[in-house]
C-alpha cells in the first residue's frame, strides 16, 4: 500500500488492489495541505473524531465521490443524517472491509460536531492491510494503554501527534511510540497553526534515542508500505 501525507494528521491510503482511504481530510481550511478537496477522491473516510479539523472536508469530497464513512457510532450517525454512507464502529470493534481490517482505539480528546453537538468518543484507528499494521492514533494525550494496543497488534507503522497544545507533545509522543513499539514512527499533528508548532527533528532524536525508526514525511510526501 502507499501512504501520503496531506499534513496535519490527514492521510490518503492507496492500497495495492487500488482503493483510496482517506482519514482525517483536513485541507481546504489547512494552511498546510498542498491539495485542496476537489483534487481528491475516495472509497472510504475514516474520521478518528468529529472536530473541524479531522472532520474536515470529508462531506464536500463524500458529495463528488459518494465512499463509505468509517467511524464511531454517534459520529457515523451524523454521517448518515447529512445523506451519506456510513459503517457504525466503536471503540475495541473491528470489521473486514474490502480494503483489510480496521480496529478502532480509545483516545482521550474531545469529540464535537462542527454544529455543536456530540461526536461520540474520540478515536485512534489500527488498520490492517496489504500485509502491513498502521496505527493513527487519533488526536489524544498519552495513556498506558498504547502498549496494550502494540501487544495486541504487532505495529508496522504508528502515526503520532506530536504538536503538544491539544494533544501529546513531543517528550510524550516518544514515551508512546516506545510503548507502542512500531517498527517505524510518523510523526503528525504539528506546524499546521502556530500553537503547535514543533520540530520533528526532535521529535525524530527522541524516538532514535530509544532505539526505534522515524520517518519524517513532507508535507505532500508519497511513501510505500
Ligand atoms: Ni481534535
Ligand atoms: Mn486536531
Amino acid at each position: 500500500m502507499k501512504l501520503k501525507y496531506f499534513s496535519h494528521s490527514s492521510f490518503q491510503i492507496t492500497t495495492d488492489s487500488g482503493l483510496v482511504l482517506l482519514i482525517d481530510p483536513f485541507l481546504d481550511d489547512n494552511p498546510t495541505s498542498p491539495v485542496t478537496s476537489d483534487q481528491v477522491g475516495a472509497d472510504f473516510i475514516v474520521l478518528t473524531h468529529a472536530h473541524g479539523d479531522h472532520l474536515g472536508d470529508g462531506f464536500k469530497i463524500a458529495a463528488r465521490t459518494d465512499p463509505l464513512f468509517i467511524c464511531v457510532n454517534e459520529l457515523a450517525n451524523y454521517c448518515s443524517e447529512k445523506g451519506f454512507r456510513a459503517h457504525n464502529m466503536h471503540i475495541g470493534g473491528s470489521y473486514a472491509f474490502d480494503f483489510g481490517s480496521l480496529k478502532f482505539t480509545i483516545a482521550h480528546h474531545g469529540s464535537m460536531t462542527p454544529e455543536g453537538t456530540y461526536g461520540g468518543e474520540p478515536a485512534g484507528v489500527v488498520l490492517s492491510i496489504d500485509g502491513k499494521t498502521l496505527y493513527h492514533t487519533g488526536d489524544t494525550g498519552l495513556f498506558y494503554d498504547m502498549k496494550l494496543i502494540g501487544e495486541m497488534t504487532s505495529l508496522d507503522y504508528m502515526l503520532v501527534p506530536i504538536g503538544d497544545n491539544f494533544t501529546m507533545g513531543i517528550v510524550d509522543a516518544v514515551k508512546a511510540v516506545e510503548l507502542a513499539n512500531p517498527g517505524i514512527a510518523i510523526p503528525m499533528h504539528y506546524n499546521t497553526f502556530p500553537v503547535i508548532e514543533a520540530d520533528p527533528q526532535e521529535f525524530r532524536k527522541g524516538v532514535e534515542a530509544i532505539g526505534k525508526q522515524v520517518v519524517v514525511m513532507g508535507f505532500g510526501d508519497e511513501i510505500v508500505l
